[in-house]
């Protein structure tokens, strides 16, 4: 489905009313290839775009915007130790996690109601609640969108990292993923060693994946606006990864402040502790503001343009930077004239 000057209002879930010059939805391979003819065609600019969860756009986009609709889950292998699940691009993440719940699979529970489409996970390297999708990606079917040829990426090829990987940075906009395999578990293998999940997985009454779904959406519940009532795109910052030199001076000098260990030398701050301890938390510039429950969170209570966000994440960049010397980096993928 192709439509010209449409509203990216629904596909973007900071729910900004920016048009696309051309938008298409692809539900398969042909459908990819006949877009990249066209696109070769008359040079236009393209922007993938999945569930539209961790974008801001900041102005129409004067280009081709490529929605990957592909469906479809299918279990593809069950003969080993483990049971490989597919699952098409346009697959919303949290129906594929509810399915591999139902089914009493392990691995991507910690991973409940992450916002998103299929297609974003490995692009991303999703995580949450000590998990990371790179810990049960297989492999990642996409397709060139310079000749429309398609390539199967191992999980070493994807080059995974801290919220990202070979698609966001080396390869950014050449692939489209249309299909991810999954590497899941029949057996229970929980991952609990995230702050409060392991009290509440009891609470609830002890460890099944179930009971791991649920107890991370109740989490999930208490700290993070739901897009559909709030627009925001969850953490708009990434969390600092610095020197651990660095990270023990400041330490001494804010004792209170969370240093997660990263190794070799490394170490991960909060960014949400950062922008509390900066006096965010909670604050607004008209429309644009920092959610009171989570600092990492920039919400657009209802009439925000894309540009007021970036205004009030430079604001926040630029406190943080002042008070603790150190450069936050957005998350949040921004697309458009700033
Ligand atoms: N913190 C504060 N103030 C805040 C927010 C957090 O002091 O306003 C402190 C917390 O008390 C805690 C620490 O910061 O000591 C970490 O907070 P939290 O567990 O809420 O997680 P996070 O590091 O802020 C990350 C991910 C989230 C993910 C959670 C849970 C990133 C950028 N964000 O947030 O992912 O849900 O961990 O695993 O890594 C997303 O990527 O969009 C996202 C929501």
């Amino acid at each position: 489905m192709i439509c010209r000057n449409r509203s990216v209002k629904e596909y973007n879930s900071f729910g900004l009313d920016y048009r696309a010059g051309m938008f298409a939805s692809v539900e398969s391979v042909d459908e990819i290839r006949e877009l990249i003819d066209m696109k070769n065609e008359c040079g236009s600019p393209y922007f993938i775009l999945g569930g539209g969860n961790n974008v801001l756009f900041t102005s129409d986009y004067d280009g081709i915007i490529i929605h990957p609709a592909i469906p479809g889950i299918e279990v593809e292998d069950t003969s080993g130790e483990n049971v490989v699940a597919s699952a098409g691009a346009g697959v919303e993440w949290d129906s594929l996690v509810e399915w591999s719940v139902a089914r009493g699979f392990c691995g991507i529970e910690n991973l409940s109601h992450i916002p998103g489409r299929v297609g974003a996970v490995p692009v991303q390297n999703i995580g949450a609640y000590g998990s990371e999708a790179s810990e049960v990606v297989d492999s990642v079917v996409a397709v060139n969108m310079d000749d429309g040829s398609e390539r199967v990426f191992k999980n070493a090829e994807c080059r995974f990292g801290y919220r990202s990987s070979i698609f966001k940075r080396e390869l950014k906009n050449r692939y489209l993923v249309t299909k991810v395999f999954f590497r899941l578990s029949p057996g229970g293998n929980f991952n609990l060693g995230y702050g409060s999940l392991e009290a509440e997985v009891n609470r609830l009454g002890g460890a099944t994946p179930a009971n791991v779904r649920q107890a991370v959406i109740n989490i999930r519940a208490g700290k993070l606006p739901d897009p559909a009532v709030l627009g925001n795109a969850g953490s708009f910052f990434k969390n600092p990864v610095i020197d651990s030199h660095k990270a023990g001076l400041l330490k001494e000098r804010f004792p209170d402040m969370p240093v997660y260990i990263e190794g070799e030398g490394l170490a991960k701050l909060p960014a949400g502790w950062l922008i509390e301890r900066c006096g965010w938390k909670g604050r607004r510039m008209g429309d644009a503001g920092v959610h009171e429950k989570q600092a990492l969170v920039i919400v657009n209570y209802g009439k925000a343009t894309g540009r007021q966000i970036v205004e009030l994440s430079e604001e926040i960049k630029r406190s943080v930077c002042d008070r603790f010397g150190i450069l936050l980096e957005p998350e949040v993928e921004v697309v458009g004239a700033i």
